[in-house]
Parts: C-alpha cells; sequence; structure tokens
C-alpha cells in the first residue's frame, strides 16, 4: 500500500495546519465547548515535554481525575464525549490562544503552557515526522528545518504559538513553565505546580513523584501503555515508543549545521522581537 498523500493527512484550519485526526466540524465547533471552572488545561506546541507534564500532573491528585486526548483531535463527537466524564479533567491541547473555546477563558480555567527550546523542539518533532506514519513523509533534516521556521508544520509556527500565549504569561490563572527548568530541577517546578493547583502534598510525595516522573521511568512504562488504547495524550500514535525518545536539552547541536544555527537564530531574533524570552 502506499503512503498517504500529505493532502490526505493534513488539512489547513484558519491558516493553521491540523492533521486530518483533526474533523473541520470539530475545529469549528470549539467555540461553543462547555467548559467546567474545575477544568484544566496542559497547553504546548508538540514535542514541548506535554507527556511529561501530564505524567507529573496526574500523579498529583488523589481524586479521581481524567486526562483526555487534545481537545482538538478527534471528530464532531469529541465535546460529547468530554461532556459526558463526570470527573475532573485534564484536557491537553495545542491550540494557540486565540483558537481556544472562549469559556476556558470565561470560566478562569487554570492553564499551564509547556514550552521548549525551538530549536530542541524541532529536532524533537522531526523524529516524530519521520517515524509516524500519520504525518507527512519528510525526507532529511534539512527539509524539516525548513517547513519548521515556515511554521509549515503541524499547529503551525513555534513562534505565532509561544507569541499568542506569552501575551497572557501574567494571567492569573496561566502557569508558564519551561522544559529546560524542569529538567533542571523537577522537585522545584512540582512544588510550583502543587501551589498553582491548589494541592496540598508533602515534600516526600513530590520526591516519589519526580521519581516515577523521570524519563527512564516514564519511557519504561511505555510496554504497558501501548497496551491500553485508552491512554493517549497524542493520538497521532499509539507507539509509546515515538513520543520517549531521549529526553534531552541541547540534542539540537547534533543536528543543526553552523549555518542552520545563524539562520534560526536570525529568524527567533526577528519574530520574538517583542517577547520576554
Ligand atoms: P525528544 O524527542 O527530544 O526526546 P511531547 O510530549 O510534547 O510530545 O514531547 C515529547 C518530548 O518530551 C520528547 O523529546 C520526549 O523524549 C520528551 N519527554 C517525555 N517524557 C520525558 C521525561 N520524563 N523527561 C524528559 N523528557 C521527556
Amino acid at each position: 500500500m502506499s503512503n498517504p498523500s500529505e493532502a490526505e493527512l493534513i488539512h489547513l484550519f484558519k491558516g493553521i495546519p491540523f492533521t486530518t485526526r483533526s474533523s473541520p466540524e470539530l475545529l469549528e465547533s470549539l467555540d461553543t465547548f462547555d467548559a467546567r471552572e474545575d477544568d484544566v488545561l496542559l497547553v504546548s506546541y508538540p514535542k514541548s515535554g506535554t507527556h511529561w507534564l501530564a505524567g507529573v500532573i496526574t500523579k498529583l491528585y488523589n481524586t479521581q481525575v481524567t486526562l483526555t486526548s487534545p481537545i482538538e483531535f478527534g471528530d464532531i463527537s469529541k465535546l460529547e464525549e468530554l461532556n459526558k466524564l463526570s470527573s475532573k479533567r485534564i484536557i491537553p491541547t495545542h491550540l494557540d490562544y486565540n483558537m481556544l473555546p472562549p469559556n476556558f477563558k470565561n470560566k478562569n480555567c487554570k492553564m499551564i503552557y509547556i514550552s521548549r527550546n525551538p530549536k530542541d523542539t524541532a529536532v524533537s518533532m522531526y523524529h516524530y515526522y519521520r517515524d509516524n506514519p500519520n504525518l507527512p513523509t519528510v525526507d532529511t533534516w534539512t527539509a524539516f528545518f525548513d517547513l519548521f521556521l515556515k511554521g509549515d508544520v503541524v499547529c503551525g509556527s513555534w513562534f505565532d504559538h509561544f507569541l499568542s500565549w506569552e501575551e497572557h504569561e501574567n494571567d492569573k490563572n496561566i502557569l508558564f513553565l519551561f522544559y529546560e527548568d524542569m529538567k533542571k530541577d523537577l522537585p522545584k517546578i512540582v512544588k510550583e505546580i502543587t501551589l498553582f493547583l491548589g494541592l496540598n502534598i508533602s515534600d516526600n510525595d513530590i520526591q516519589d513523584i519526580c521519581k516515577k516522573s523521570s524519563f527512564s521511568e516514564m519511557k519504561s512504562d511505555t510496554e504497558k501503555e501501548n497496551s491500553d488504547p485508552s491512554h493517549t495524550v497524542c493520538s497521532l500514535t499509539s507507539n509509546r515508543k515515538l513520543i520517549f525518545r531521549k529526553g534531552a536539552v541541547g540534542d539540537w547541536k547534533n543536528h543543526f549545521t553552523p549555518k542552520q544555527n545563524r539562520r534560526f537564530e536570525e529568524i527567533f531574533n526577528e519574530k520574538m522581537k517583542l517577547s520576554k524570552m
């Protein structure tokens, strides 16, 4: 069987590339989504550490919570499915701020935005594209590098995504986190998350949660998770091995040529000139 064509895998909604796993009807109807005040949103550009953050957060609750797949994944029945959940909902999303269902904003739902050095994000996404039959074929890193800088990849431009959320950095219901800070001192960041979510968790329990959320622990859990179709943050693959690849800071140095690095920096400086990052 031949590989599906790009048109079969990708469509544009409001100028942003989505996979066909996000139906246009669902995307269209997100505006009407009925958020609940106790929903927690996990927001990220793909490959920024969403699964890691989700792994940590679900371990923080001792009441029942449901980690859903991203709100924008699925067909129109998705909204009804989410409506039916009786437990507290932890909802991931890769939507940029302007596309977020307005009810999450009106109801002041708590949102955690995780960001990562875009160079490492690009490399992580390249490997994910390469090994994932649900995404268009990319032949070389060089070709993917250009697509990433143009924003011609799923979820669009990293820069636009980050900037749309950074504008709301000081909103009281939004917590901004960085992958690199989690790598540096996970207990510190987990403490920050518990304070933000209003959870009372002992330092011992935090240490324990951090151990269980290490890259090696999470990676070795993958076998188990592979057999549980309900456990998925990313609906683009049921192969968890695609998610837990290297888990390192600075892998971009193994991929970027000096020329690519200069070009990336130029574009970064231009696009991010109004950013505080
Ligand atoms: P790499 O491809 O660089 O290894 P997302 O969950 O948003 O798709 O992000 C996936 C990236 O997060 C992958 O990066 C993955 O290895 C990394 N990751 C997942 N769990 C992690 C953990 N516990 N610690 C560090 N990195 C982790």
